[in-house]
């Protein structure tokens, strides 16, 4: 009996296999013939696409037929702001800012700070707009082109966003939402609504330009149900429908089927935690190491299993050579799992150094990213 895991755009539990899930959800693995079809436009590939991280997509073949065609495509991703940003928040906003320098494309970020109200994250909507504000530094300093990327917030953004809305959501109806989200008669009318608003980016780039342009969505593979509606919907309002490329969900600390959550913080490094607390954390997670070091030694320690190797393996070893070394010497039991967590850490406390940097310098930016009515 296979265990059971639920993702949804709300909720990842339990150990995700990933080839269910793209069976379950209809959509396509990334294989070696499209990586290296991206790869000719873009040189070098990244880590995430060679690792098999960014894994599933729909569509892709046809955004780079366009671009080929020289219909270049533009970007869509975004962020729910339920709380500071960690890590695996992050890996989206990463992949598209190096999407975004290939394929030299215009990039729109959405962030749903009605959805984290309407999803009872906060009491009030004006706190879901201040962690959307604070959660748009990190957003900025993951490295976007302020002459390429637009950001904005639903509720600053309505005006634009809320005629495209009307139409989209007269062609959703209840029993599509439910069937597709699970709704029931508790849920309240802004959460039946919300899929709408998450639809609307995906033609902002064809509205503004005033022609068909084609998007590409990158996103965690749990957001991939609200885009089944986005595609359902968008011919029938004259436009392409949106290709996807989805990322594997990055685990918490506590072992490979651990969740990030923020209601427990040391399941997961935030973008704005000290080294202090970041070195707490990691050397609190859980590893693939054994009993004792004699046995460690003698047998070796499995990477498989391990929440620190898939830190090194998601962000921390960009490097080929140097990840497989992290791998060979953790198998062969040369790495123990004290030493090789204290390496992560200083991996780690170096990255959010030079991020909460970049975080602070983007306060002055602010005003050249973000768009409103
Ligand atoms: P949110 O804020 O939950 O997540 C932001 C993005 O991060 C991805 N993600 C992860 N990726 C890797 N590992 C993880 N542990 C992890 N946790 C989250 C999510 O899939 C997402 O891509 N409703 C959305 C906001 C949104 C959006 C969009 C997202 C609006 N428009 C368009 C993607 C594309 C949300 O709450 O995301």
């Amino acid at each position: 009996m296979p265990e059971e895991f639920v993702v949804t755009p709300w909720e990842v539990r339990g150990k995700v296999d990933y080839d269910r899930l793209m069976e379950q959800f209809g959509t396509q693995r990334i294989d070696a013939k499209l990586l290296e079809r991206i790869r000719k436009h873009t040189g070098e590939l990244h880590p995430l696409l060679k690792r098999g991280l960014y894994f599933s997509h729909r569509d892709l073949p046809w955004i780079l037929d366009e671009y080929e065609k020289g219909n270049p495509f533009s970007l869509y991703t975004g962020r729910g702001p339920s709380s500071a940003m960690h890590l695996g928040h992050m890996i989206p906003f990463y992949f598209t800012a190096w999407l975004q320098k290939h394929f030299k494309a215009n990039v729109w970020i959405e962030i749903t700070d009605d959805e984290k109200f309407w999803f009872r994250d906060f009491d009030t909507l004006e706190e879901a707009t201040r962690v959307g504000y604070d959660n748009i530094l990190d957003i900025i300093a993951a490295g976007f082109d302020p002459n390429r990327t637009r950001i904005f917030l639903d509720t600053e953004y309505i005006r634009k966003l809320y005629p495209i809305a009307v139409q989209i959501a007269k062609r959703i109806t209840f029993s599509t939402a439910r069937a597709v989200f699970g709704f029931d008669t508790s849920n309240n009318l802004g959460q039946i609504f919300y899929t709408a608003l998450q639809s609307v980016p995906a033609f902002l780039e064809s509205i503004e330009q005033g022609r068909n342009v084609p998007c590409l969505i990158p996103c965690g593979i749990d957001q991939d149900p609200h885009f089944r509606i986005t595609r359902d919907v968008a011919e029938s309002l004259g436009f392409s429908k949106p290709a996807l490329i989805h990322n594997k969900m990055m685990p918490g600390l506590k072992g490979l089927d651990s969740k990030m959550s923020s209601s427990a913080p040391d399941t997961a490094i935030f973008m704005t935690d000290s080294p202090e607390v970041a070195i707490v954390k990691i050397r609190n997670a859980f590893t693939g190491g054994r009993a004792t070091e004699e046995e460690q030694r003698r047998l070796g320690a499995n990477p498989d299993i391990c929440s620190i190797f898939a830190y090194y393996t998601y962000l921390f070893a960009p490097e080929d050579r140097y990840w497989e070394e992290v791998e060979t010497t953790c198998r062969g039991g040369q790495r123990m799992c004290g030493d090789c967590k204290m390496e992560l850490a200083k991996h780690v406390v170096r990255f959010l150094e030079e991020h909460q940097t970049r975080r602070e310098r983007a306060r002055d930016q602010i005003e050249k990213f973000v768009v409103r009515d």
